[in-house]
């Protein structure tokens, strides 16, 4: 196994009782990192806190994690038992039931906002100080391929899982030169307990979106989320990484100088044929053959693009 560098660190996971967050507590602790689960369901966290103490030094604590005070007491409990957090795996999170925007009642949809989003802010804010004081810290959030392309009949979860991805991005840029990477993972359908909230159809959907025709298995999920908690990622923060099986594509990648260089021929070619166009057939003829077709949405970094039109001209 490569050495993560995770012996001497400690690991919260949120939601760790089962699905997800069970594989990659599973994961930290076979890395060798000290894990506590933070949990809103007891029974469960019993049940595999006793299955995962045969794995590594783990710990758990029973916390609805949408509440400030719970958050920062489960904080204190965590270090009082296994000293400060180094590594946060912002993990719970409800899917919501499969309704359009407007059957949904407003407690219901902010109940998703709830978990999903707000407690993920809250665990952040109660971590980050004292991992700013220490000069390390690992935080990924779990967010969706929802909310990079918004699923029909969850407006909540999209909603939230997207601004997951913009508190990472916001976060990551904040905590950019102190030594605490801050990362988000957007999985597609991954086979767990949570695919019982949405209707036969609503899954079904999603899974005629993934390339690649199945579902994804949590451990999956795990192998990517281990090595973004670990002492490999060193230069990789305010990031998204797909593990969705193919369903999200993007024509240009956001890597730097590399795919703006790319942007950058085609611009001018496109430039170019859009001159000649031009002299040809005149501006009122140009502007009905093109129709503008949304074909980016890439991670924000320096010199990659938030949002790139390819005009699809019918006549060539
Ligand atoms: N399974 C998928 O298809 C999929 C796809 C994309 C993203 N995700 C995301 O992955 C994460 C894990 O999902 P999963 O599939 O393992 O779900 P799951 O339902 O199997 O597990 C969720 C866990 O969160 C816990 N939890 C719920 N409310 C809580 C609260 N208020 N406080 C503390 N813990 C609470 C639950 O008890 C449970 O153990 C979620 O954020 C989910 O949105 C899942």
């Amino acid at each position: 196994m490569i050495d993560y560098g995770l012996s001497d660190k400690t690991a919260v996971v949120t939601g760790g009782a089962r699905g997800i967050g069970h594989a990659i507590a599973t994961r930290l602790l076979e890395h060798g990192a000290r894990c506590v689960l933070w949990d809103i369901d007891g029974k469960a966290l019993d049940k595999v806190s006793e299955q995962l103490r045969s794995v590594g030094s783990v710990g758990s604590v029973i916390v609805d994690i949408t509440d400030p005070e719970q958050a920062t007491d489960a904080l204190r409990k965590t270090e009082g038992a296994m000293g400060p957090v180094d590594i946060l795996v912002n993990n719970a999170g409800v899917a919501g039931a499969s309704k359009t925007l407007w059957e949904c009642d407003p407690d219901e949809w902010r109940q998703v906002i709830d978990l999903d989003l707000f407690a993920v802010f809250l665990c952040c804010r109660a971590v980050v100080p004292q991992m700013l004081s220490r000069g390390f810290g690992r935080i990924v959030n779990i967010a969706s391929i929802a909310g990079k392309e918004g699923n029909p009949n969850a407006s909540h979860y999209s909603a939230a899982k997207a601004g997951v991805i913009g508190l990472t991005k916001s976060l990551g840029k904040e905590l950019a030169q102190s030594g605490v990477l801050v990362n988000a993972v957007a999985p597609s359908v991954i086979q767990t307990e949570i695919l019982k909230q949405c209707s036969k159809e609503h899954v079904d959907y999603m899974v005629s979106k993934i390339p690649m025709g199945r579902m994804g298995q949590a451990e999956e999920v795990a192998a990517l989320v281990s090595w973004l908690c670990s002492r490999q990622c060193t230069f990789s923060t305010g990031a998204v990484y797909d593990v969705s099986g193919g369903r999200a594509t993007y024509w240009l990648l956001g890597v730097g100088g590399f795919g703006w260089k790319i942007f950058e021929s085609w611009a001018v070619s496109a430039c170019f044929m859009r001159a000649l166009v031009v002299c040809r057939k005149g501006l009122h003829q140009l502007k009905d053959c093109i129709r503008a077709q949304v074909c980016l949405l890439a991670d924000d970094r320096r010199g990659s693009l938030d949002c790139l039109f390819l005009p699809k001209l019918s006549f060539f």
